[in-house]
């Protein structure tokens, strides 16, 4: 039997979720893998705070130096979130050769390279499946099993808060701010919700799905990004009517002209797979080269099966010996600079509120058609027009920068543009 020492860095809610598997897991672990593991010190901001009664209190410090310092503790799973101090107290541990798990997206793709470049430094691995989509192995199926792919492609759902909202907002009716009032009541939306409905946590988890996919760093600068809380009731029935459901989607695309990555609420066709994702669960929908379409599937976020994800790191980082230390993303990255596309082709939707008289149509059709933009569909429903004509146009694909020049040339006295989203139009 092997006693491993393990350090935690935090215990809200996922570092007890934890601390709560780890004691219920230990008489299999000692059984199944031979391995006792033992949590020797626990680091939280406020000793006094009451915590689940499963977390043995006499654990608790509020000194890092009980973790970063104690040479008998060779794991710390880092559960502090956000990007200062955990990125820096990550690299420590790494550089002193203890091994990390951690679940924090922003500081890993804040610091990507910092904190693999500490890792090799220590000859210590990082590990991070809690990071992106909870319970979902996407991380292990990127590094460890689809290496004979090149991957040119991903489409995710990775935000479970937004996907919730707009699941919500599709199948009640219900406006945006009725449901997000709702979702903090529930806890399933922050009490400032600002990183999740404006895209950023998505961005970062994107960051880190592209940098594994296409083995070349994606900073988070690279991303382009906008927010859900622009949906309204109007969109959602509109792209209803015309087949399609709103998603907020994190796309990324690896071509021989360049990369293109982006987070932004879309319209995903009723058949494409995405497009059956509901609430609060989260999908990767790839394609590689020899593996065709996948699409993994499962619960993104919550204490239990992100604590899930961070043990089954945590026993692989136990059993991986000195020699088999995992191999590190960042060794097999390319390290030249990515190079983004400087346009990208889309098919969009286009919601206009326009005066009700003859030739405002006409304006908008040659704009679009002179600048190569063809028109899919048009809708014009009559019964939810609140203000002026309400007109949705459906573009096929075409160039975003003709589509943006085309929508900015519309005249402003006889046309508002209300809503422009991006089109998921991959052949399915
Ligand atoms: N919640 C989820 O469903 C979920 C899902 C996937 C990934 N994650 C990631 O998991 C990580 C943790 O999230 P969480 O929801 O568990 O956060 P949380 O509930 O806010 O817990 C953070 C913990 O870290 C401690 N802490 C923070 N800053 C500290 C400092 N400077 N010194 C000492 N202790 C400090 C806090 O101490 P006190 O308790 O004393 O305040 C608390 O115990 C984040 O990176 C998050 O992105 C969360």
């Amino acid at each position: 039997m092997k006693t491993v020492y393990i350090g935690l860095l935090g215990c809200g809610n996922i570092g007890s979720g934890v601390t709560k598997l780890l004691a219920e897991m230990r008489a299999e672990w000692r059984e199944n893998y031979q391995v006792d593991p033992v949590v020797k010190a626990i680091l939280v901001r406020d000793l006094s705070k009451q915590r689940p009664e499963y977390v043995d209190t006499s654990l608790l410090t509020d000194d890092k130096d009980r973790v970063l310092m104690d040479p008998e503790i060779r794991y710390v799973v880092e559960c502090l979130g956000g990007e200062h101090p955990s990125a820096d107290w990550m690299c420590e541990a790494l550089r002193a050769g203890k091994h990390v798990v951690t679940a924090n997206k922003m500081a890993l793709a804040l610091h990507w390279r910092e904190l693999h470049d500490a890792s090799e430094s220590g000859r210590a691995s990082l590990y991070f499946e809690a990071a992106v989509g909870g319970a979902m192995p996407i991380i292990k199926i990127l590094h460890d099993s689809l290496q004979a792919n090149r991957i040119d492609r991903l489409t995710a759902i990775i935000n479970g808060t937004t996907n919730y909202l707009l699941t919500r907002m599709t199948e009640e009716g219900l406006d945006y701010q009725d449901v997000l009032k709702d979702a903090q009541a529930l806890g399933l939306a922050e009490p400032d919700p600002t990183a999740d409905v404006e895209g950023e946590d998505a961005m970062y988890k994107l960051s880190i799905l592209s940098s594994l996919a296409f083995h070349r760093h994606l900073p988070v600068t690279d991303i382009e990004r906008e927010g859900m809380t622009h949906i309204t009731q109007d969109d959602i029935r509109n792209a209803e009517e015309l087949g399609y459901r709103i998603k907020l989607l994190a796309h990324a695309t690896n071509t021989a002209e360049g990369m293109d990555a982006y987070v932004s609420p879309m319209l995903v066709p009723a058949h494409h797979p995405l497009a059956s994702v509901q609430g609060a669960f989260n999908a990767v929908f790839l394609h590689g080269h020899a593996c065709g379409d996948m699409m993994i599937y499962g619960r993104g976020a919550g204490s239990a099966p992100t604590a899930g994800a961070m043990m089954s790191d945590l026993i692989n980082a136990i059993l991986q010996t000195a020699d088999d230390r995992a191999p590190q993303a960042s060794a097999r990255e390319n390290e030249a600079p990515a190079v983004m596309l400087k346009d990208r082709v889309s098919a969009f939707y286009i919601r206009l509120s326009a005066q009700d008289t003859t030739g405002v149509l006409a304006q908008v059709a040659a704009s679009l058609s002179e600048r190569q933009i063809g028109v899919k569909a048009l809708l014009q429903p009559v019964e939810r027009a609140t203000e002026g004509a309400q007109i949705t146009i459906l573009t096929h694909p075409a160039s975003e920068k003709n589509v943006r020049a085309a929508i900015a040339a519309f005249d402003k006295r006889a046309v508002r543009v209300m809503n422009v989203l991006r089109v998921e139009a991959s052949d399915l």
